[in-house]
């Protein structure tokens, strides 16, 4: 049965290269089964020339999941959405905010908010390509092009393309001059940009992106938008989103509340064990897929323990349950609700 993806918009765990790779999608998903997911992005060259099955390839449960492509050769991009789309992807978004020099140099990502006519070219052949939604996720603006005229301007033009859907991290990016990372806390956040966004364009669906870091804060976003993106804050502190599908998703889960305790995070962790213990024996390194699980408990008494025989041991240990298994026994149990749980200090290093 085809997914109805609007009901899965109003919350999305963004695209982040080197983070949310298929192992961390898997774990987020056993978190949360409504949250929207992205897949890093991927170059539309990539996915011609490169190897499919490696780049694309994903675990049933991953659905709902975008994939993000970067280019800005329409028939390239068309390409690539195509076989994205063939290999079971819910939707195609484009990159129009990555600020790195590597993407800079070829010709896609935030610099690309400079050019509105190749953004909405590239998405009119990317949509005539596909039958699933094709969505924008860009920036405020950039350099000193940063005011809320040439942002609503790109977007009008942009969505002439029939583009419905745009996901904006709510501040801009400068290009010369400061990294990726400082890209992404430098420039000031303008919520208010996004929300007269909005305003403006009460038909296209509009979700905002940034800084954003609770689910209260994500209920409060929802009043104004159509949907929230979250990114460092949902890989970061991910028991978070424990508590998602019940607080953003309560029609789709019938209103239960899972109140998620100590028990359904150690059966997650178990979970993921036997999930890299498949992919260990078929050659994958287990502290590439285990490096998502270690900010899983936080806030618990033993939780720095946990963090630190998942990072040491990783690549000792005989198999996927045993470290696992060997980790969880560093965490204090008693706890009712880790997730509410003051710091303590962590009894058992004494
Ligand atoms: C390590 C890292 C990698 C990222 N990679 C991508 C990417 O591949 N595509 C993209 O559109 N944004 C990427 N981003 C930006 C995030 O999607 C998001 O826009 C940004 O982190 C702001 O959201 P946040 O404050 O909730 O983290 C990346 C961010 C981080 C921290």
């Amino acid at each position: 049965m085809p997914i109805e993806l609007d009901n899965h918009r109003k919350l999305a765990i963004a695209p982040m290269m080197e983070l949310t790779d298929r192992h961390y999608r898997y774990l987020a998903r056993r978190l949360t089964r409504h949250t929207l997911l992205y897949t890093e992005m991927l170059t539309s060259a990539a996915i011609i020339h490169g190897d499919r099955e490696y780049l694309l390839g994903k675990h049933s449960s991953e659905d709902p999941i975008v994939l993000q492509l970067g280019g800005s050769d329409p028939d390239q991009m068309a390409a690539a959405a195509r076989i994205g789309e063939d290999w079971g992807y819910q939707e195609i978004n484009m990159n129009v905010g990555c600020p790195s020099d590597r993407v800079k140099a070829g010709r896609f990502g935030a610099c690309l908010m400079a050019e509105p006519d190749l953004v909405r070219d590239t998405i009119s052949a990317m949509r005539d390509a596909v039958t699933i939604p094709v969505s924008v996720k860009c920036r405020l603006g950039i350099d000193r092009d940063d005011s809320y005229e040439a942002l609503e301007s790109f977007v009008r033009q942009v969505a002439s393309s029939g583009c419905q859907h745009f996901i904006v991290h709510a501040r801009k990016a400068w290009l010369d001059g400061l990294s990726p990372k400082e890209n992404r806390s430098v420039p000031p956040l303008r919520y208010d940009f996004v929300y007269r966004l909005k305003r403006e364009f009460p038909d296209l669906h509009i979700s905002i992106n940034g800084g954003i870091e609770s689910l209260d804060a994500t209920l409060e976003h929802l009043a104004k938008v159509d949907g929230v993106m979250i990114g460092r804050a949902a890989y970061y502190h991910p028991a978070m989103l424990a508590e998602a599908d019940a607080r953003v998703f309560p029609t789709l889960t019938g209103g239960i509340n899972h109140e998620p305790g100590m028990d359904a995070l150690f059966e997650v962790a178990r979970d993921y064990a036997r999930y890299m213990h498949g992919w260990h024996e078929k050659g994958v390194r287990l502290s590439a897929m285990s490096r998502h699980l270690v900010a899983l408990f936080q806030q618990v008494p033993g939780a720095r323990l946990w963090r630190r025989h998942i990072s040491e041991q990783a690549s000792r240990a005989p198999d996927a349950m045993t470290l696992i298994d060997e980790a969880l026994k560093f965490l204090n149990t008693d706890e009712q609700n880790p997730l509410n749980t003051a710091e303590h200090s962590e009894r058992r290093s004494a």
